[in-house]
């Protein structure tokens, strides 16, 4: 591979993760274990995972583009275009929509003036709504480029956003090599759905309920205390949902 590929020079690249890629490599009996570390390294240096470093990583490990490229895509922190230096990923997904979080998402849009998929002008926040981020016991939470925020409110939430437009924000902010596109929209290959999943849960509907699977599950929790027979449990929201519901429609409204 010489590192020219399509209408770029990847030699620069691809000589400043060799080295690293290797050692990851090496460290593993199955090469193809190092996948996912490898394409972090390529996303360090080049602030998303650009199709070049794809081709690259498959070439290293042995791989066709197509594993790569759908492993890279099963993830939602590996950015597959240029992103904004600070990706907001607000998970719209059921413990954290019952605790709040259709507000949240609300106030982030507004605040940034961008919807779902998209990136500010100045190129400095990308946003996103995510399916659950396994957190879902500090709902309803984010994560700002690799690092979570928990319990958001709408006031910590502009005290994040201050932070990181003042350039004072904790968090490092994503390298920057192309600047990111305003919008951006998820192909589909719906064909490969099974018939279940079809036109149910797309990447690119912005905000609500991940899939209509989630949306019963709240209307079976607004009906009552969920009783699993068989299965006694002590859940928030199950013992509790229907009265957190009902009371306030957010736990964490203000
Ligand atoms: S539902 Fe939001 S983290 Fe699980």
């Amino acid at each position: 591979m010489n590192g020219t590929t399509g209408t770029r020079d990847f030699a620069p690249v691809l000589a400043q993760v060799k080295p690293e890629a290797e050692r990851l490599i090496a460290q593993y009996p199955d090469s193809r274990s190092a996948l996912l570390p490898i394409l972090h390294a390529f996303q360090n240096v080049e602030g998303w995972v650009s199709p070049e470093a794809m081709t690259a990583a498959g070439a290293m490990l042995g791989l066709p583009v197509s594993v790569v490229e759908s492993t890279a895509s099963f993830y939602t922190l590996f950015f597959r275009r240029p992103v904004g230096k600070y990706v907001l990923q607000v998970c719209r997904n059921l413990s954290c929509q019952l605790n709040g979080a259709e507000k949240i998402m609300t106030h982030i849009r507004e605040r940034l003036n961008i919807g779902h998929l998209e990136t500010t002008h100045d190129g400095l926040f990308s946003y996103e709504e995510v399916e659950c981020l396994a957190a879902c016991d500090r709902a309803p939470c984010m994560q700002v480029n690799l690092d979570f925020v928990y319990d958001l409110t709408r006031e910590n939430v502009d005290a994040l956003l201050r932070e990181i437009m003042a350039g004072t924000y904790e968090t490092p902010p994503l390298r920057q090599t192309a600047k990111p596109a305003a919008n951006w929209h998820v192909e589909q290959d719906w064909a490969q759905k099974s018939p279940g999943a079809r036109e149910v849960s797309s990447p690119n509907d912005p905000g609500g309920m991940g899939d209509v699977s989630g949306l019963r599950m709240i209307e079976r929790l607004a009906d009552g205390p969920v009783v699993l027979s068989g299965r006694p449990t002590e859940e928030r929201l199950i013992v509790e949902g229907a009265a957190r519901l009902k009371h306030t429609g957010s736990a964490n409204e203000h």
